[in-house]
């Protein structure tokens, strides 16, 4: 399976960890032997048909800051070009959310399908503003298009829904889908300050590039597009979404719900018609009531009720299992 990275950040670094771990049991499990054929980052793109060394990728990245320093034996050339006429299975996207046009990740995955390639991504900006066309050019082109890590981080929030809950009706779901401001809200329910718990998760890597996304309450939104999308096939974009984010939550507040036994969360829900995200109390004793960066949701469903998945809702290792993930079902779609 030869793959095309665009974006080697935080969670490119970590899939590709994870390829140099793993590549026992996804040889020996799944008959899976990945070899990346080329990468890029903000500086450009290195391309090698053998397929790159992966420590040495590492290493060039930690140390010289870009791919395009890996060697002499490698192609620059333009991504567009490498994406349209490297030999390639799949383009993995994990250029950082943009959620204004969606780029340059959109572009990518557009150029990407038109190839014939199969995609995963990781980036919600595509998806959270054209979900519908890009579905439409995956089946189009008769590609996988996969995007498991885009809700939930490495929790399959998504596959939950669509897959454990088939044949069942989903009636409306609610919960927490950013880690970074479920982090702040959770130190802040402990009497730490809003700017030094904005600190601690932008260096832990949970942050977005530009953590307004996750403060403002935009990041959720993105995701509870995407969700509402695929689990309750509206026709929804960010636009629709009514968002408070959590900049306003005053400590005050936070300690007068905790004395009545309730938490500050910022929950993100959709019931087939209205879509909104906003901070709002949550008694400790549901299920969706979880700390730090975990994400909680809850799927009301009219025949088994309510059911809730929690997981880690970011981070760079987590988000990098479900890049795996998707790989794993686009191998066994192109071997049945
Ligand atoms: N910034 C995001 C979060 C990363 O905190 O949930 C995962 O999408």
């Amino acid at each position: 399976l030869r793959l095309i990275l665009l974006g080697f950040g935080v969670v490119g670094q970590s899939f590709v960890k994870l390829l140099l771990s793993h590549s026992t049991d996804l040889y020996n499990d799944y008959g899976i032997k990945p070899k990346v054929v080329a990468c890029a980052d903000h500086k450009g793109i290195v391309s090698c048909n053998p397929g790159l060394d992966l420590d040495r990728l590492l290493n060039v990245k930690k140390k010289k800051r870009s791919v395009i320093q890996y060697g002499s034996n490698t192609d620059t050339s333009g991504i567009f070009d490498v994406i349209e006429n490297t030999d390639a299975e799949v383009v993995i996207e994990l250029t950082p959310t943009n959620i204004t046009n969606g780029e340059p990740g959109k572009t990518h995955i557009i150029a990407a399908m038109k190839s014939g390639k199969n995609v995963i991504t990781v980036n919600k900006g595509p998806l959270a503003l054209e979900f519908p066309s890009l579905m439409e050019l995956a089946e189009y082109n008769r590609i996988a298009f996969k995007f498991s890590g885009t809700v939930g981080g490495g929790t399959p929030i998504l596959e939950f829904a669509k897959r454990c809950l088939r044949g069942d009706r989903i009636i409306s779901f609610e919960g927490i889908l950013n880690g970074t401001t479920n982090y702040i809200l959770s130190k802040m329910y402990e009497g730490l300050n809003f700017t030094q718990a904005l600190r601690d998760a932008s260096e832990k890597g949970y942050a977005e590039k530009d953590s307004t996304l996750d403060i403002d309450g935009y990041d959720a939104v993105a995701k509870l597009v995407i969700a509402s999308n695929l689990v309750m096939n509206m026709k929804s974009t960010m636009s629709d979404v009514v968002r408070t984010g959590i900049r306003d939550v005053q400590p005050t507040r936070v300690m007068n719900e905790r004395k009545k036994g309730n938490a500050i969360k910022l929950i993100a829900s959709c019931d087939g018609k209205n879509l909104v995200v906003k901070p709002k109390p949550v008694s400790i004793k549901d299920p969706i009531c979880v700390d730090g960066i975990l994400n909680a949701v809850t799927f009301t469903c009219q025949h088994s009720g309510q059911q809730t998945i929690i997981g880690k809702g970011a981070g760079g290792m987590e988000t990098a299992s479900s890049i795996l993930r998707d790989l794993i079902d686009i191998r066994n779609m192109i071997r049945s």
